[in-house]
């Protein structure tokens, strides 16, 4: 077993390295075909050995999976097909014994259908008080046969279902998540409730779902183009909430990671104001094109943007949201956008992989902390999945044009000699893994110097000895065109060359690492990434 590294300070989430664990498709312990929590508690090691700091779980707790669990019917129970409390307990404290801290995810905008709120609701009836938890209302038209806006939803398709007494009740997502209604001071009370629960139980911080969708307009107005405020996303009221849930947080230590994607930076900010959340996430770099201009763009507007309220910026290239790394990379268009998202795209997968080990060592050496969806460190690609296994609802909703999101949810190859490349032992995985799953097998890279968990490996070591890497300044260098170049001290540089043909490097003293081999001459080839010692 890999030695531990000792936990941080209290400031260990400025610049940790957190990796992102899909409980349903990490190991499975017990294999019945589906990931779950005895199966992690097996690959700790594995996780220590990498030398990550923090996991974040997505939602473990009891769900119908309509929504991956982001459908949550109980916080309080871990579903049946993960495990038990008592199992997850367990992991939080023998993850911490290897030094790794415990993020989970909390999905304040709604909850599943099947929540003990909502049926209840159902049952009470129009005007009762169980159904001011959620938005409930009349139609519109004559018969109230018309939903009470015209909202449009996060997934494609409606957000408004008719119950059969007749009234209306608003999802932003599927009908089988129903929105809370965050007016409600029970809603409120709920919430900082469940997040000492599990800061009760040694959990370290929490990712919050779809952070700025939770408020809404109290007269549920039709949505005009360009009016602000919106009436769902990033209202004013949000930040009261957030300062409630940070002084809670603050009694514990723990941290939040908002996921709100703003496109207007100065609004982005203001969650990270002191007060409220630690850190969110940072789509404008994992949506950004692998282009020197967009990507030196991103990374300055990200700095920018974080500097006056003083919080570190995160970086991610990906998560189980959106097209895996390689796969993106290997594309004709290399930006990421939900809207795109089409089957059958071409793409050149040795390309991208050249690339997201390149762009692997540029997000490491940039300020602040990073995250890493599992499979990331395998260089995993994003699958093709048969229509008739397709389970997420975004393939659904779109009438069957968006892939969905299950090409990057694929359970994991740990071993490439076991039936289902390890992930299991008994029945076949929930989704069905690619022919060549055996050959990415973590068991396999682990001994290949040259492979993607190598590099990661290494470049995770480094970057947690060497000085000067996570928080602190960075200062561009003079560079070629096509090439970015920055020091993040007198002694350490990164350069990343994004042009078409081989280029020079700077004085230095040592090469730590580079994501590909050096040509002959000592020149850093295209789509191919260093760290020197200056
Ligand atoms: C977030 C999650 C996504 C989920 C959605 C609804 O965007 O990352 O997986 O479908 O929220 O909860």
């Amino acid at each position: 077993m890999a030695a531990p590294h000792s936990p941080r300070t209290d400031d260990w989430w400025r610049d940790a390295v957190i990796y992102q664990v899909y409980p349903r498709s990490f190991a499975d312990g017990d294999g019945d075909g589906t990931g779950d929590l005895a199966g992690v508690r097996t690959r700790l090691p594995y996780l220590a050995e990498l030398g990550v700091d923090a996991l974040w779980f997505t939602p473990w707790y009891l769900s119908p999976l309509v929504d991956g669990g982001y459908d949550v019917a109980d916080y309080r129970t871990i579903d049946p097909a993960f495990g038990t409390l008592g199992e997850a307990e367990k992991l939080i404290a023998e993850a911490h014994d290897l030094g790794i801290r415990t993020i989970i995810d909390i999905v304040p905008n709604h909850v599943s259908d099947q929540h003990s709120w909502f049926r209840a609701a159902l049952e009470a009836g129009p005007g009762s008080p169980e159904r001011e938890r959620f938005h409930f209302r009349p139609g519109r038209g004559e018969h109230g046969e018309l939903p009470p806006n015209d909202w449009p939803s996060q997934f494609s398709g409606r957000t408004w279902t008719r119950v059969p007494d007749g009234e209306w009740y608003l999802h932003l997502f599927t009908p089988e998540q129903p929105d809370l209604n965050w007016a409600h001071p029970a809603v409120r009370h709920e919430h900082e409730d469940v997040l000492r629960f599990w800061f009760e139980r040694g959990v370290a911080g929490v990712r919050i779902d779809s952070a700025a969708l939770l408020a809404k307009d109290p007269a549920l107005a039709d949505f005009e183009e360009g009016v602000d405020p919106h009436p769902y996303i990033d209202r004013d009221e949000l930040h009261d909430i957030y300062r409630s849930w940070r002084a809670i947080a603050d009694e514990y230590g723990a941290v939040f990671v908002g996921e709100v994607w703003l496109p207007d930076s100065e609004r982005f900010a203001r969650y990270l104001r002191p007060d409220e959340l630690h850190t969110a996430f940072n789509f404008t770099f994992l949506a950004c094109p692998w282009d020197p201009g967009r990507l030196r763009q991103a990374i300055d507007d990200t700095l920018a943007e974080h500097a006056p309220v003083g919080a570190p910026a995160t970086w991610v290239l990906c998560n189980h949201d959106v097209t895996r790394t390689v796969t993106r990379y290997g594309r004709e268009d290399t930006a990421f956008d939900f809207a795109t998202k089409r089957f059958g795209t071409p793409t050149d997968l040795e390309l991208g992989t050249r690339r997201a080990r390149a762009a692997a060592l540029l997000t490491l050496a940039l300020p602040g902390s990073v995250y890493l969806y599992q499979g990331e460190e395998l260089g995993l690609p994003e699958a093709d999945i048969p229509l008739d296994r397709i389970q997420d609802p975004m393939f659904f909703r779109s009438g069957g044009t968006d892939p969905g999101r299950d090409g990057c949810r694929v359970p994991l190859p740990w071993s490439a000699d076991a039936p289902y490349a390890g992930f299991g032992s008994r029945a076949e995985p929930w989704l069905p893994q690619p022919v060549d799953w055996p050959a990415r097998a973590a068991d396999r890279q682990r001994l290949d110097p040259a492979s993607m968990l190598t590099l990661y490996r290494e470049a995770l070591r480094l970057r947690r000895t060497t000085a000067g890497f996570g928080d602190g300044p960075l200062r561009w260098l003079p560079s070629a065109d096509g090439v970015l170049a920055f020091a993040r001290s007198e002694h350490l540089m990164c350069v990343v060359n994004l042009s078409p043909a081989p280029v020079g490097l700077p004085a230095h003293t040592g090469v730590l690492l580079s994501s590909g081999p050096l040509d002959a001459d000592g020149a850093l080839p295209s789509d191919t990434a260093v760290w020197l010692r200056t």
